[in-house]
């Protein structure tokens, strides 16, 4: 079996490149990241480079405690990873034989799917129903009782839709399998999860310092669950997968709630503003409590994608037998930005 790839759209030099454009001049539309650069981390990261001639801990205790304090959990209950896609990988390998059974509702984020194959399981696809996309709760609870693994993205990239903790606890009952919450945008919506954590001897949650924390170049994220689960993943861990410059700015953003809050502020008001603008457009954009919008921008998605992309505005498409060909997805980034990009968007539309 061919394991597929994850696929990431060109870099923005290769962008700027063909575009004959600055690469200062290239917005990132596609990776749902922060848009505001990470100056308070500077002098950090700077102090970090004096002893780069060491390892970092190995049991990167301090980010364990750090993420711990935030959550009211204990440390045995935390394992951090680069990112949570790493900690998405190694669930998959803590969790899943060749030939059991994974199931999640899609679309949903793709590495779920990768990280199955990785594993070769079986990843059964619960699809949510256009227009709006709401996770089909029934179906959920139904396909994860004779699943080993149920994948979660709450709320769910690329549609936005989120799920309630009681439907979420509605799917760990229905399961003896584990339940893995990929809760990369819970600083949107709100819900800490910890308490689910400390409920249920079956759910992984992952956090990552990636979007609200701003921090996606650091590469840190963090499983939290009950200790044997930590344990399993703790065992498959890469032994020093986070470098101590990113350690040293995560245990500081940690202990700052103040970053993400700030975003989660700043992009809820740029976002409604960058919504009713794309709707002016005559795009259908779904309802949205994260940092980003999926718009039905109908058969010329591509077309239009990519000459955004001529200009240096890079945003999210979808490949063939997604069901999302004719969506396009926008990070809301500052309100100068998304402005360019209405501008633009006005330019090219007839
Ligand atoms: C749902 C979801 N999970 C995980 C990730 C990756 O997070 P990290 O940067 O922590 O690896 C993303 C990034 O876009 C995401 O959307």
């Amino acid at each position: 079996m061919t394991i597929p790839r994850y696929k990431w759209q060109p870099t923005t030099l290769e962008i700027a490149a063909a575009a004959g454009i600055d690469p200062s001049d290239v917005i990132r539309f596609d990776h749902n990241t922060t848009p505001w650069p990470t100056n308070w981390a500077v002098e950090l990261a700077a102090a970090a480079t004096a002893d780069l001639n060491e390892y970092p801990g190995a049991s990167y205790l301090g980010i364990r405690k750090a993420a711990a304090a935030r959550h009211g959990l204990e440390p045995d209950q935390i394992v951090p990873g680069a990112g949570a896609d790493e900690l998405i990988l190694l669930a998959a390998r803590a969790f899943l034989q060749p030939a059991q059974v994974a199931a999640a509702v899609t679309p949903t984020y793709p590495l779920y799917r990768i990280a199955c194959a990785q594993v070769g399981a079986e990843l059964r696809q619960v699809p949510a129903v256009a227009p709006a996309f709401e996770v089909p709760l029934d179906a959920i609870v139904s396909a994860a009782r004779d699943a080993d693994l149920v994948w979660l993205c709450v709320p769910n990239n690329p549609t936005g839709a989120n799920m309630t903790p009681e439907a979420v606890d509605a799917v760990i009952a229905s399961t003896d399998g584990i339940v893995v919450v990929d809760a990369a945008y819970a600083e949107f919506t709100g819900t800490d999860w910890a308490e689910q954590v400390v409920q249920h001897t079956n759910l992984v949650v992952l956090r990552t310092l990636s979007k609200a924390f701003a921090l996606a170049g650091a590469r840190v994220g963090y499983a939290m669950a009950h200790s044997s689960l930590i344990d399993r993943i703790d065992a498959l861990r890469p032994p020093g997968s986070i470098a101590s410059i990113s350690v040293a700015l995560a245990e500081a953003a940690l202990r700052r709630p103040e970053l993400a809050a700030r975003a989660v502020e700043t992009l809820a008001a740029a976002r409604d503003i960058l919504a009713a603008d794309l709707r002016s457009l005559g795009f259908r954009v779904l309802a949205s409590e994260v940092n980003f919008l999926l718009c039905e921008v109908g058969a010329q998605a591509g077309v239009i994608a990519a000459q955004l992309r001529a200009r240096g505005l890079v945003v999210r498409t979808f490949p063939e037998e997604s069901g999302l060909e004719e969506y396009l997805r926008f990070t809301v980034r500052s309100r100068e930005q998304n402005d360019r990009l209405i501008t633009t968007l006005r330019e090219l539309l007839p």
